[in-house]
């Protein structure tokens, strides 16, 4: 018979347990000013990859190129050593529910919404955006 146990302190497969429970026991005055906190990356990017059943009423970003798109992205900005905490991450994400304007990527925490098609778009997105902080308009989604 199976069990399931509820580990509530931190185990070897969730070690940030410790962190969070130390902070859950912070009275809400004493805790950290979110707008205070330093942001651990300074852009993160979230990729939707979302893939849904042939004749699903709504279209996939993964049926545009999304994955590749997303690694494409990936060893750019790792290519032009923009990756890592206080920097650049690229990440994968589900449905962003913005699905008829897709493929779309994300990027925070200006919360700017892009689409694109081709390497030469991320390019762009990389090079202007995360590298230099432009918005690229020709991108934006509303
Ligand atoms: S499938 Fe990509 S936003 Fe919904």
């Amino acid at each position: 018979m199976l069990r399931f146990v509820s580990a509530r302190g931190p185990t070897p497969q969730c070690p940030g347990r410790s962190v969070r429970m130390a902070r859950n026991t912070l009275p809400l005055r004493q805790s950290p000013d979110m707008a205070t906190q330093p942001q651990y990356y300074q852009h993160h990017v979230f990729f939707c990859l979302n893939q849904r059943e042939p004749g699903a009423d709504r279209p996939s970003c993964a049926n545009c190129n999304a994955q590749a798109m997303q690694e494409y992205a990936k060893a750019k900005v790792k290519q032009l050593g923009l990756a890592g905490p206080g920097k650049v991450r690229i990440n994968k994400a589900g449905c962003l529910d913005r699905c008829e304007q897709g493929p779309v990527v994300v990027i925070y925490p200006e919360g700017t919404w892009y689409t694109y098609i081709d390497e030469t778009d991320i390019d762009e997105i990389v090079e202007k955006h995360l590298a230099q902080g432009e918005i690229v308009e020709r991108l934006l989604i509303d």
